[in-house]
């Protein structure tokens, strides 16, 4: 058997012209979507998906000729560990194998991804971020970048109007993932003068992001840690109530200053960001890892969702934003199907019309994610699209169910397995 020579590189197999960059054997349409939205349309020269298992895969390569990067599916396969031994033996040594299958053991990811040759190793259900996150790069050669892989994830969401609900599920997100999962998160109030996520997520409002963008030389971790409002132990808040007659006078570069000391105290900042021209939210749009438009079921919003849409990546942020489509339902407003065939792209998340329960909660000063509910159920959905796979330490406070295969991803990140990680 020819184990280790998937890895070995050769230099002509990178540069072939003709080639197919990705053929895949996946086994169902579902895992098929998941990887075709994932990557988007980086794939240079083409991507073929068939249906099929490994050994479907083993029986095609005797034939084809080796694509740049394979993808193949092994789940549902009793010995695949054989299976892709077997494989190896009628691929060209060069061929990236990237493996998509349903074990969520630590031992089979080392085992295949080291001892195998295997370049990376994802488990279903799959998601788009993990797709783009850990196959999307392999495919390209373009590294997300080592910054981009080190420290706390940041996320910023931006209404595609305003009013349309961001505010609300951002603080929830930032509340799910700090108060009830327990990671360290930071929420940041980009809006300066007018934001209401302190509000919502009952945090003092300070000067000190005012500062931190203005003066970026004077962000360190001290900083840090003296600018940012405790809203519980794992929860802080970064947010101004500036007066509305001082416009911020921003200095370039400050945000990514700002957003890089920020991910090495925490492990998730998320910002809430308004879709205004300015220098200050340009920048930290661009050094998100993950973009996320909401919109409402309106056509106004469908328009500027499309020009959202139409705002290029920025360097660390492999895959297309996601799309939340927020207050569902409202009398009058447009269906999922009529939005998703003007959009061109599925909605990812979708967020019920509910302003009894939203303000109530405003009111009372707990945030909606507190309750079980199709509420919750989103936030969770949209926690999981940006990348947070929860399950070991939600402890008694968490009713939905904790997966295995979460607290198998967890152990990946904690013992740096986690891909690019
Ligand atoms: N899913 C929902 N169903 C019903 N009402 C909602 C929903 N989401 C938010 N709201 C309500 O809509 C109002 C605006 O919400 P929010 O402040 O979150 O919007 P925003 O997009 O951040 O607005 P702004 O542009 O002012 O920042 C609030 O009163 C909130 O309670
Ligand atoms: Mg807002």
């Amino acid at each position: 058997m020819n184990q280790e020579s998937y890895r070995m590189s050769t230099s002509s197999s990178a540069s072939r012209p003709d080639r197919l960059t990705v053929l895949a054997f996946l086994a169902d349409v579902q895992t098929e979507q998941v990887l075709r939205d994932g990557l988007g349309d980086i794939v240079a020269n083409g991507m073929d998906v068939r249906r099929g298992t490994v050994r479907t895969a083993i029986q095609a390569m005797a034939k084809l000729p080796t694509p740049e990067v394979l993808i193949i599916d092994i789940s549902g396969d009793d010995q695949p560990l054989s299976a892709l031994g077997e494989l190896s033996d009628v691929v060209e040594p060069g061929v990236r194998v990237l493996v998509i299958g349903d074990t969520d053991d630590v031992d089979f990811y080392r085992h295949i991804t080291r001892g195998m040759g295997v370049m990376e190793y994802i488990f279903k259900p799959i998601t788009r971020e993990a797709v783009g996150r850990h196959f999307a790069p392999l495919i390209t050669r373009k590294t997300v970048g080592s910054d981009a892989a080190r420290g706390g994830r940041v996320v910023s969401l931006m209404g595609a109007r305003g009013g349309v609900g961001t505010t609300t599920i951002a603080g929830n997100l930032a509340w799910y993932l700090g108060v009830i999962s327990k990671r360290h998160t930071v929420f940041v109030e980009s809006d300066l003068h007018m934001g209401s996520g302190a509000l919502l997520l009952g945090g003092k409002t300070g000067p000190g992001l005012r500062m931190a963008l203005e003066t970026p030389d004077r962000i360190d971790p001290l900083f840090v840690e003296r600018a940012a409002q405790p809203v519980s132990e794992r929860l802080h808040v970064l947010a101004s109530e500036e007066k509305l007659s001082e416009p911020l006078n921003y200095a370039k570069g400050a945000a990514q200053r700002l957003i890089e000391t920020l991910r090495v105290r925490y492990n998730f900042v998320i910002m809430d960001v308004p879709f205004l021209p300015m220098p200050c939210n340009r920048e930290l749009l661009e050094y998100s890892h993950h973009r996320v438009i909401v919109m409402d079921p309106s056509l106004a919003s469908v328009r500027d969702t499309l020009r959202l849409m139409g705002v290029p990546n920025g360097p660390w942020q492999p895959q297309s934003p996601t799309i939340v489509l927020s207050r569902q339902g409202r009398p009058g407003g447009l269906t999922r199907k009529q939005i998703e065939d003007a959009l061109k792209v599925k909605i990812d998340v979708v967020i019920p019309d509910m302003p009894k329960q939203l303000n109530e909660s405003a009111s009372f000063g707990e945030p909606a994610v507190t309750e079980r509910g199709p509420f919750r159920q989103a936030i969770i959905d949209l926690g999981r699209e940006i990348g947070f796979v929860g399950g070991r330490d939600e402890g008694g406070s968490s009713p939905e169910p904790t997966s295995a295969l979460g607290s198998v991803a967890n152990i990946f990140k904690s013992t740096k397995l986690g891909g690019l990680s």
